[in-house]
């Protein structure tokens, strides 16, 4: 027999990827605009660059055998043949941005925001699509700019409440020459330990042995601590560079940790390379995370320009955050006694000022008893009663719903009412 009815499949979300709404989106957005405050005030200026780059904007930058050419990308050609893809980072992308536009010439300081996509492997604090708050300084290749955007760094995480959370973790990876030199000794190094070492470090080994360190592997581990430290190949120039660097730190009584092992996952970082990691032992801990990329901008076709900036992870700076910081508004529920009355009711709503710290919610269906049961239901502070025997003389009704207090107020003192009662003693939420 025929069904009758086929039951359809529920489509679902791409996995490693979040909807975001309720309070995940008022923290989101609370993030931003904490960002946005602190960047402002350094004058930094926006930048906001498409989601869609050609495949050679980040090959040219991040490198072959980083993690996220190698594997992560979402590539893909589209109905003309451009090969594309969804951005995995906004530093290589502002670089092309800065060659596009002519900017080359310009101290250039930017901040952005934004989705970034990478097909790793999803689990708390790692997604396939996420957000990144990030800065970029370019034009300058002096120390002061390093500091200048830790500076940045630190001010944000402070306000956010998370910076006694996290320790900011320093390291150079010096200069071309001294990174060729290092890496030369480290492979030599390791292809001596090779058999010790996990599948994939092994094959780390042979694209770019850098990218050992990174390994968190045990066996990994008893090898990397005897390796040699990239500290002792630094020639004048980084060993000046870095130096001046952890002094300015010390002056600015910044706190930080050496750690000789940090050289980040992508190609473009020399000098300067730091991290803000999360006291807690989990891989996915590094909040914030940058570095210094003089060349970023020569390697993609233009000037040789010096370069500084970090990014931050939005859903992991959130799932840092105690409580939604300041988000203080009240609920106030507008319903009537009966459905003419609506009319009357939804003209008062729209000659009202909006204030940001209220939220207005119109209840216009259901007996009285029913909406009294859905302001509770959504969380109201009070409501506002249009009833039939009030409203003709210009009058509506207050239920305050902590103290179950109620009181006539004149329709022309609506706005300044709900003002003088919310608006000096705000809920936290
Ligand atoms: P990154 O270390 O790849 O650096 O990412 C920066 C931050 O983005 C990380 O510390 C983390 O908080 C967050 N993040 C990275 N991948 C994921 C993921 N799969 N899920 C959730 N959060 C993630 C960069 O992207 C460089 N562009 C940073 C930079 C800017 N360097 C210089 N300027």
């Amino acid at each position: 027999m025929k069904k009758k009815f086929e039951v359809l499949q529920k489509v679902k979300k791409v996995k490693g990827t979040n909807d975001l709404f309720g309070d995940d989106i008022l923290l989101h957005n609370q993030i931003k605009k904490s960002f946005d405050k602190v960047c402002r005030s350094f004058n930094f200026k926006e930048i906001s660059t498409p989601i869609l780059e050609h495949l050679d904007v980040f090959t040219k930058s991040l490198g072959s055998s980083s993690d996220i050419v190698s594997k992560e990308m979402y590539n893909f050609l589209d109905q003309g043949n451009d090969n594309l893809v969804l951005r995995p980072e906004g530093t290589a992308a502002i670089a092309r941005a800065i060659i596009t536009n002519s900017l080359e010439q310009e101290i250039n300081k930017f901040f952005y925001f934004g989705p970034m996509f990478r097909r790793e492997k999803p689990q708390s604090g790692r997604l396939r699509q996420f957000h990144q708050v990030g800065v970029e300084y370019l034009g300058s290749e002096n120390c002061t700019q390093d500091l200048e955007v830790i500076m940045i760094a630190e001010k944000f995480l402070a306000k956010l409440g998370v910076r006694d959370k996290v320790t900011l973790e320093i390291n150079s990876l010096g200069n071309e020459k001294s990174r060729r030199v290092y890496n030369s000794s480290l492979k030599d190094f390791l292809i001596k330990n090779k058999k010790n070492l996990s599948d994939i470090s092994k094959e780390r080994l042979k694209k770019n042995p850098l990218r050992v360190l990174d390994s968190k592997d045990p066996k990994d581990q008893i090898i990397i601590q005897k390796s040699p430290s990239i500290i002792d190949f630094l020639d004048y120039e980084s060993k000046e560079f870095f130096k001046n660097l952890t002094d300015g730190l010390d002056n600015l009584k910044i706190k930080y940790n050496l750690n000789r092992f940090l050289v980040r996952g992508l190609d473009y970082y020399n000098h300067t390379a730091f991290e803000y990691i999360t006291n807690e032992k989990k891989s996915q801990n590094a909040l914030l995370a940058g570095g210094r990329y003089n060349g970023l901008v020569k390697n993609l076709g233009g000037s040789n320009l010096a370069g500084v900036g970090w990014a931050a992870g939005v859903e992991r700076l959130a799932m840092n955050i105690d409580k939604i910081v300041n988000l203080n508004y009240k609920i106030i529920c507008f319903f009537s006694t009966n459905l003419d009355l609506n009319k009357e009711l939804l003209k008062m709503v729209y000659s009202l000022n909006l204030e940001p710290n209220f939220k207005i919610n119109i209840i216009s269906t259901g007996s009285l008893k029913k909406k009294f049961i859905k302001a509770n239901k959504i969380g109201a502070d009070g409501c506002i009663i249009f009833g039939e025997n009030e409203w003709p003389s210009n009058q509506v009704v207050w239920k305050d719903f902590s103290s179950g207090e109620q009181e006539l107020i004149d329709c022309d003192r609506i706005h300044q009412f709900l003002k003088e009662k919310f608006l000096k003693n705000v809920i936290k939420r």
